[in-house]
């Protein structure tokens, strides 16, 4: 596509009143003209970021794990002496997935030829077809290989721009938040039938609440009531200042009965795609994370995890926190029968401002990749922001 007509796109991108191309490209799965079409187009993904692939546990001795993360698939493994690896899961000599392959604990050996690649660096090692009589250089023979690291029991995928390679010096990948030594931990995950911008503006929305996570347990429709939320800008994302939450959650009522002390809750939205929230009261905590991250231009996938010390057993946690999830997903699976008739969508004041501040962070994160300049935060301070939920 001609560089004017991608900026051009990229306005029309993120105007308020519209959705991504993607968004829509994705909206239309079984034509194949239009997908085409799609591949020529940018996804809207944000590369050079780190995202979850696969969880720890998945990569367990010699067995490899496949991943996709904005539609590059990945081969996962742990080496023998415990590093995790991703690879493009994809022989370089004629394309076959490398995850049909055998791993020995460092190699991988591809199913089709035997070629053998170093997990850690895709490296080549082997060629067993060529003979002394062969000059090929086997060690300048490349898989394609990610950073990978692990954290929380993820292991983390640092997705370098097509082309591109990882930056010699990359940030560290996201840890969750935890406030003292002794914590329980766990982990939920659900996929969603979206472009990865519904899942994310569907994840900071603030006013669905009351009408998709009716509980007996958190709250009823009818508790709807007026609510004043403070904002502040933070790098790459915005916070929902520290705050009360809302008196209408029995678990929050709860909770300060349990410590006579204040409930606070900060929420931080960070770019690419990481909602994190903490809930302190006293000496108990409470700490959790979303990311959504993109696995095809038409499918997301959330993972939460969530750390905490307060005495709540992780069943029970569980069975709330999948009920919530679970509402989100029929919710999103609902909206993708919508949005394959190509409506004409809209972002309001102030309900859809985060969504708004989404857009904006997302569009300068990709302005300042290609031309290398910082661009101004789109908050120029701490903002209220009102609402009903
Ligand atoms: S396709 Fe992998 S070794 Fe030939
Ligand atoms: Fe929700």
């Amino acid at each position: 596509m001609p560089f004017a007509r991608l900026l051009a796109w990229y306005a029309v991108y993120y105007d308020a009143q519209t959705m991504s191309e993607a968004a829509r490209m994705a909206s239309f799965p079984e034509n194949e003209e239009l997908q085409q079409a799609g591949q020529a187009t940018d996804a809207g993904f944000l590369w050079d970021f780190w995202y979850p692939a696969v969880r720890s546990e998945e990569i367990r001795g010699k067995r490899l794990a496949t991943a996709m993360l904005l539609e590059v698939p990945l081969v996962l493994g742990r080496t023998s002496d415990g590093r995790a690896f991703a690879m493009r899961d994809s022989c370089p000599h004629r394309g076959i997935p490398l995850s049909y392959g055998r791993f020995d604990g460092t190699t991988v050996e591809c199913s089709y030829h035997g070629w053998r690649f170093d997990g850690c660096s895709g490296k080549c090692v082997e060629i067993p077809s060529l003979t002394s009589q062969d000059k090929l250089k086997v060690d300048r023979i490349f898989a394609g290989h990610y950073p990978c690291e692990e954290r929380d029991g993820y292991v983390w995928v640092y997705m370098t721009a097509p082309g591109g390679r990882a930056p010699e010096k990359i940030v560290a990948a996201p840890e969750l938040p935890k406030f003292g030594a002794r914590f329980k931990r766990t982990q939920l995950f659900c996929d969603l039938p979206s472009h990865v911008d519904h899942g994310i503006i569907g994840l900071m929305d603030p006013a669905h609440g009351p009408f998709v996570h009716q509980s007996w347990f958190w709250r009823s429709r009818r508790s709807i009531h007026e609510k004043e939320k403070k904002f502040e800008p933070i790098p790459n994302g915005f916070r929902m200042s520290p705050h009360s939450p809302s008196t209408n959650s029995a678990p929050y009522q709860l909770l300060k009965k349990m410590t006579g002390a204040p409930v606070t809750t900060t929420i931080d939205f960070v770019l690419p795609n990481l909602r994190l929230e903490e809930i302190r009261s006293g000496k108990l905590w409470f700490s959790s994370r979303a990311t959504v991250t993109p696995v095809r231009r038409d499918l997301c996938r959330i993972d939460f995890v969530a750390a905490w010390n307060v005495p709540l057993p992780v069943f029970v946690f569980r069975s709330f926190a999948k009920t919530f999830l679970r509402q989100d997903q029929e919710t999103m699976i609902q909206q993708s029968e919508g949005l394959k008739h190509n409506p004409r969508l809209m972002l309001i004041d102030d309900a859809d401002r985060p969504a708004k501040w989404y857009f904006a962070l997302k569009a300068n994160a990709l302005e300042e990749r290609r031309t290398g300049q910082a661009k101004p935060h789109p908050m120029d301070g701490p903002v209220t922001l009102h609402w009903k939920s």
